[in-house]
């Protein structure tokens, strides 16, 4: 449980200091109040890496030179400070110099309107999601993913520069290995996930959509294979064609493809859905739930659906929300209210 969170020079914040209650806290202000910020930079300080963003600069408040962001989770004390000498982490006054044991601490699932975006958007948007739910339940993901990354940075500079076949073929040891352990944990993280947004989904809408998720590997045949084969192709085209960096995930709801034939609030609900297997899949996996984030979702959806989205999230994690008006929560069960006006946080009534 996330208890106390202080930022330094973060986003819009000069300073601020939160203190999260353990079951729901929401944080109520307009627009451009800085309750995403809020939100983001408790996700950075437990999973070091912001939702909106990857580059870690833009979290600096405008005319600093770097940031902080300190907090407790039980009673491990956490602190993150980003100067332009780059990042230091601690647990317990104690410097990391490996992510491993911090990331330790804490799970999160994060809710946004941005999550539209894995119905609609780009696959890079689904891999994105595999990534944030494989680093936090599967070992040994985040480097495999790391080593893939930097394998195919390596690999497609020298294939862009056409240098000469061995040089390039260097890499593909390191790109198989990662590359086949990223197939096989987003195969099973897809397994894991499918029947679980699909109950999802039928708790959070009022009909009776089947929703079924397919995972579509980057590559056709084992990779090794697909590599080789594509050599002819890749030094026409100057960059690696198949890996884990063309996967992709399916939706289709009622056999069709969501994309093009779900509606926008079926769509939404998809999203919805896809988030909370993302929760449940945590909680079954280390027997706890994650903190849940949710950045200003309740506008979007009528009164039914917000009540029965409250009522899937798994029950007894801590939720932290932002929403800019109130109403809403008239019906849902008790949290604490913070107002969020002028850069600074201060005690609402409780519901
Ligand atoms: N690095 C930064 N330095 C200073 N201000 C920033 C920075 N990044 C964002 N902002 C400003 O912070 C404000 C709050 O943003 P946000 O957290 O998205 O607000 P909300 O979610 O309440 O609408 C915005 O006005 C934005 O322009
Ligand atoms: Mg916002």
């Amino acid at each position: 449980m996330i208890r106390e969170v202080r930022l330094h020079h973060f986003r819009c914040f000069e300073t601020l200091d939160f203190f999260p209650t353990p079951h729901r806290t929401c944080i109520v202000g307009q627009n451009a109040q800085g309750k995403t910020s809020i939100l983001e930079a408790v996700c950075v300080l437990l999973r070091l890496q912001s939702p909106r963003t990857s580059t870690t600069t833009e979290l600096i408040k405008s005319g600093s030179d770097g940031f902080s962001i300190e907090g407790h989770f039980g009673d491990t004390r956490l602190q993150y400070r980003h100067t332009a000498e780059g990042r230091a982490i601690s647990l317990d006054s104690k410097l990391q110099q490996k992510s491993t044991d911090y990331l330790s601490t804490a799970r999160i699932t994060w809710f946004s309107n941005a999550d539209l975006d894995l119905v609609k958007g780009s696959g890079s948007a689904r891999r994105r999601y595999l990534d944030f739910l494989g680093t936090q339940s599967v070992p040994g993901y985040r480097k495999a993913l790391r080593d893939y990354e930097r394998a195919l940075r390596s690999r497609n500079a020298l294939l862009k520069d056409g240098r000469p076949r061995r040089e390039i073929a260097a890499f593909d040891p390191p790109l198989l290995e990662a590359g086949d352990f990223l197939l096989s944990a987003r195969a099973d993280l897809t397994s894991s996930l499918s029947p679980r947004a699909a109950s999802a989904c039928l708790e959070i809408s009022s009909s009776s959509d089947d929703l079924k998720i397919a995972y579509r590997p980057g590559c056709e045949m084992p990779f090794s294979q697909a590599l080789a084969a594509s050599r002819p192709e890749e030094e026409r085209l100057r960059q690696t064609l198949c890996g884990p960096h063309r996967d992709d995930l399916d939706f289709q709801l009622n056999a069709l493809k969501a994309s093009s034939f779900a509606s926008e609030g079926q769509q939404r609900t998809i999203a919805l859905a896809l988030k909370i297997a993302q929760a449940r899949h945590i909680e079954a996996m280390h027997s706890h739930p994650p903190l849940l984030l949710l950045d200003d979702i309740f506008g979007e959806l009528d009164t039914a659906r917000r009540n029965r989205l409250l009522a899937a999230l798994p029950q007894g994690a801590q939720t932290l929300i932002t929403t800019t008006f109130l109403d809403w929560a008239r019906d849902a069960e008790e949290m604490t209210v913070f107002n969020l006006s002028g850069k600074t946080l201060t005690p609402g009534s409780s519901k």
